[in-house]
């Protein structure tokens, strides 16, 4: 890359929101990781979720290193372990476990996908609010390396499970317990879960009269010798860009590990503080630093296990967006191009793509905003107001809200959407039983399908009854 930012061959990178590799070529066309997205398009076919590799890669390192070395400075250990929820397929989960992180999973098909990768059951991690005893079993069976129990009755749902599993002589399934801290971060309501009246983890606040349901559930861990209690976990919500709800929830985490401590004698030896870094979805927005969220959990565990003078546990961390995200990008194809005339007096134009809600169901489902560019051509024609829609049956159907594009915008101009990485594929649906599109990788110039396009074959094959 030049000076003024462009590249060799005198492309120029666009920058956040885009992954590293998206560059506009001089012929107006932008490149990805080397690959122009026509020839990604005549390839693969559109719509098609397009994945930088290099980029993705360099923010697993990038998360890993910043907080290998805030960790180090404070004088204790990280495992990073990557939210597959956000996307997972067999190809990420092994590009992950390559740069040292752990895989996160939320059910028996995450699990299988990360297993079939290659990932280590012991450096995997079971969520989930609801896990059934097949998933658990599969856990027990495959060694994974920390079952996140969610609610009392699972507690001893496991511990029975593991007892009539492996019988009493077996080894202790190791446990870590999901609390809720009361901490609030985050984008939007859906995606933050930290909230006392929501469905995950047990709350720090107590009961009138008696334990919290976070202390009960410990105490119950530690009382079942079929479980060996790892740690205490807390998830305080997703696209977190102001850092402080971190440290809030890392101090009250603490505080109830030294409770346990001083109720008990057990000091559990790790905390995870859950993932939910924040990126850039827009142009101009700032996504959270890792160099300095690192440094900040850092300190505020050091602090406050200074203050509660017991010693520091492990950490660990659980991002999923802040990975794969800016890596991501959907490729569509226009078709309709349609002026609507506002009540203000404006002109919008609906620009309709040949996706939607069913590869993108963020903006529908709780107003995430995205931004767009037509990336097979430049145009000197003045940007209009667009809003780009899908080619669902429901007028919620919007892909991105609100975005300028060339007044010129036309069917047949390939039309990509950033930082799609996360949460689109792995939310992806058939509504309208449209198929759908392929996870296409891109590397040094090569582009491969890492996971195919559905076809109406695939549709049919499980509609097994005719009648
Ligand atoms: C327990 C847990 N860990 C990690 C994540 C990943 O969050 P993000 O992708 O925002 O980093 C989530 C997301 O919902 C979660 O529930």
């Amino acid at each position: 890359m030049t000076r003024d930012g462009a590249t060799a061959d005198g492309g120029t990178p666009l920058g956040l929101p885009w992954s590293t590799g998206v560059v506009r070529g001089t012929d107006g066309a932008v490149r990805v990781a080397g690959v122009d997205v026509r020839d990604l398009a005549a390839t693969h076919g559109t719509p098609a979720y397009v994945l930088d590799e290099a980029d993705l890669r360099a923010r697993a390192r990038a998360y890993r290193s910043a907080f290998e070395t805030a960790c180090a400075q404070v004088g204790t250990g990280v495992d990073v372990y990557y939210a597959g929820k956000a996307l997972l397929t067999r190809a990420v989960a092994r590009w992950v476990h390559a740069e040292g992180l752990r895989v996160d999973t939320a059910s028996g098909g995450e699990l299988a996908v990360a297993l079939a990768a290659g990932v280590p059951g012991a450096h995997l991690g079971l969520h989930g609010n609801n896990k059934s005893e097949d998933e658990l079993r599969t856990a027990l069976d495959t060694g994974v390396g920390r079952i996140i129990v969610d609610s009392l009755v699972e507690v001893d749902r496991l511990a029975d499970l593991v007892r009539a599993h492996r019988g009493d002589g077996g080894a202790p399934a190791p446990v870590m317990v999901r609390v809720t801290t009361g901490v609030h971060a985050g984008g939007h309501e859906f995606i933050s879960t930290a909230h006392e009246d929501q469905k995950f983890g047990l709350s720090l606040a107590a009961v009138p009269g008696g334990d919290s349901p976070a202390l009960t559930a410990l105490l119950r861990v530690v009382a079942r010798p079929e479980l060996r209690l790892l740690g205490i976990h807390s998830h305080i919500g997703s696209q977190i860009l102001d850092p402080s709800g971190f440290a809030v929830a890392a101090q009250r985490v603490l505080a109830l590990r030294a409770e346990l401590h001083a109720r008990t004698g057990v000091l559990v030896d790790e905390v995870d503080l859950g993932g939910g870094y924040g990126i850039a979805y827009l142009p101009g927005e700032v996504p959270l630093d890792p160099d300095r969220i690192a440094k900040e959990v850092a300190q505020a565990v050091a602090d406050a296990c200074r203050d509660l003078g017991q010693p520091l546990p492990r950490l660990s961390i659980e991002p999923g967006r802040a990975i794969v995200g800016p890596a991501g990008l959907t490729l569509y194809t226009v078709g309709t191009v349609k002026p609507v005339r506002l009540e203000d007096g404006r002109v919008r134009t609906y620009v309709s793509v040949d996706g939607g809600m069913s590869d993108n169901i963020r903006p529908a489902l709780y107003g995430a905003h995205y931004h767009a560019e037509v990336v097979s051509r430049t145009s000197d024609a003045a940007p209009v107001l667009a809003r780009v829609v899908g080619k669902h049956c429901e007028s919620g159907d919007v892909v991105v809200h609100e975005v300028r594009l060339p007044g010129d915008v036309r069917a047949g101009d390939l039309l990509a959407v950033a930082a799609t990485g996360a949460y689109g594929r792995s939310m992806s649906s058939n509504y309208n039983l449209l198929t759908r599109p392929p996870v296409v990788a891109v590397t040094a110039g090569e582009s491969r399908v890492l996971v195919r396009r559905e076809t109406v074959d695939d549709l049919l094959a499980l509609d097994v009854a005719a009648d």
